[in-house]
């Protein structure tokens, strides 16, 4: 199957050179393009592009014109927990007159509400409510996600909902990667046994999460009231011994330490960065470790945003990422992220982008499967809808620019 794209108005992110993996500080603001272009899928992956003054004779089984459209690659969403149950509207109200996210966790609301509600659904219906919302975010442009647990807090729940990440996985045609995200909160029974809980997430869930091939990294709510520094290396270092990278929760709340930790491990990410200062901008350097941000929860929670502008001007990479969630962000929509990137955290345009293509990449280890228009790779593509230029995405905020994700 080949399908040929002509009259691209222009061709975004392209890759000539050598492998990029991710870009970094002043890279950021560069996002090549092409002007005018044509670009051949063949079975799924990039075969070729080029200028349309130059294009070759093509036999194509399908042609698409793309006059006064943009193609980029696919978004790479690489922290979301769309496995979910049920939506926390009724949180959202109780914040609206007063109550913190903090405030309403400790009453047993937030992760414990949806903990609630997941142990109760079945696996089918949880397997389609979760397929709806992955469908809807792929019409938004996503081409590849990772999908976290975390709503289970118990044997049964945790791997129900890595089975329904698992059939996701079986059944859609877009990258998907699997978090085991079991020390998201402490479940109600064991509030007074935290110890018991630890215990029984690395003697008995992490074991049969392994051997079942259920998660391909580990996850960790590194907070004041949740998971303590302590417990982070605990939980990490048993992670790692069934090979699970760490990609956690740091620093959304407090000045943790959850930044440092994850670079101390060599977590694969760190992940919301709320709180961030000198002391976690050093820790990054000189690491591999992607610093990912979750401006949509900053948003929706009201709180303040992440200083991504200190941590490019620093020389490090950003990624950006949804955070999609029933409690700190409903909402897996990028395009709306890079708006409120672009107002709120003050990154332009083609850094954002970055952001979310080939740094969302590194941060699911995909960077040689996504996030370039390279030769080679998956041909997971966004064609927008016409515009007049690549900030319109950001700048028409929340009126859908993208027309389909091509996968
Ligand atoms: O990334 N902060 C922890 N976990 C999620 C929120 C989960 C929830 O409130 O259900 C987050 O924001
Ligand atoms: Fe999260």
């Amino acid at each position: 199957m080949r399908l040929l794209i002509t009259n691209i108005k222009q061709l975004h992110n392209i890759e000539t050179n050598t492998a990029i993996t991710r870009v970094s500080g002043k890279d950021m603001s560069v996002l090549p393009y092409i002007d005018n272009a044509w670009l051949i899928v063949e079975n799924g992956r990039i075969h070729s592009f080029g200028d349309m003054g130059a294009m070759p004779e093509v036999n194509a089984d399908e042609t698409m014109d793309a006059t006064g459209k943009m193609v980029l690659p696919g978004w790479c969403d690489s922290h979301t927990h769309i496995v979910f149950a049920a939506p926390r509207d009724g949180e959202f109200v109780d914040r609206i007159k007063g109550l913190s996210y903090e405030d309403i966790a400790k009453r047993g609301g937030g992760i414990l509400n949806s903990a609630r509600r997941l142990n109760e659904m079945d696996e089918v219906e949880l397997y389609d409510q979760s397929l709806a919302r992955l469908q809807r975010v792929m019409a938004q442009g996503t081409g590849a996600i990772e999908i976290k647990s975390g709503y289970g807090l118990c044997l049964e729940g945790e791997l129900k909902m890595l089975r329904v990440i698992r059939k996701l996985k079986e059944n859609v045609k877009i990258p998907i990667k699997a978090s085991f995200l079991a020390a998201h909160a402490y479940p109600v029974e064991y509030k007074q046994d935290k110890e018991g809980y630890i215990k029984l997430i690395i003697e008995n869930i992490l074991p049969i999460v392994a051997a079942e091939g259920l998660a391909d990294y580990m996850d960790v709510f590194c907070e004041e009231g949740f998971f303590g520094i302590p417990e982070t290396e605990r939980l990490l270092d048993a992670g790692w011994k069934y090979g699970l990278k760490p990609k956690i929760h740091a620093n959304q709340l407090h000045y943790s330490g959850g930044v440092q930790v994850g670079v101390k491990h060599k977590a694969l990410s760190v992940d919301h960065l709320e709180c961030v200062e000198e002391a976690e901008i050093e820790s990054l350097k000189g690491s591999n470790t992607m610093p990912v941000l979750l401006p949509g929860a900053a948003f929706f929670l009201g709180m303040h945003y992440q200083p991504a502008r200190k941590i490019i001007d620093a020389g490090l990479p950003v990624c950006l990422a949804t955070d999609y969630n029933p409690g700190s962000c409903p909402s897996g929509n990028i395009p709306f992220l890079l708006s409120i990137a672009c107002t709120q955290l003050k990154m332009t345009p083609e850094e954002a982008v970055n952001a979310v293509t080939i740094n969302g990449a590194a941060a699911l280890e995909l960077d040689q499967e996504m996030g370039t228009i390279k030769v080679g790779k998956r041909a997971n593509l966004i064609l927008t809808k016409k515009i007049p230029s690549l900030a319109y995405i950001p700048y028409d905020y929340g009126n859908g620019n993208v027309d389909k994700l091509i996968y």
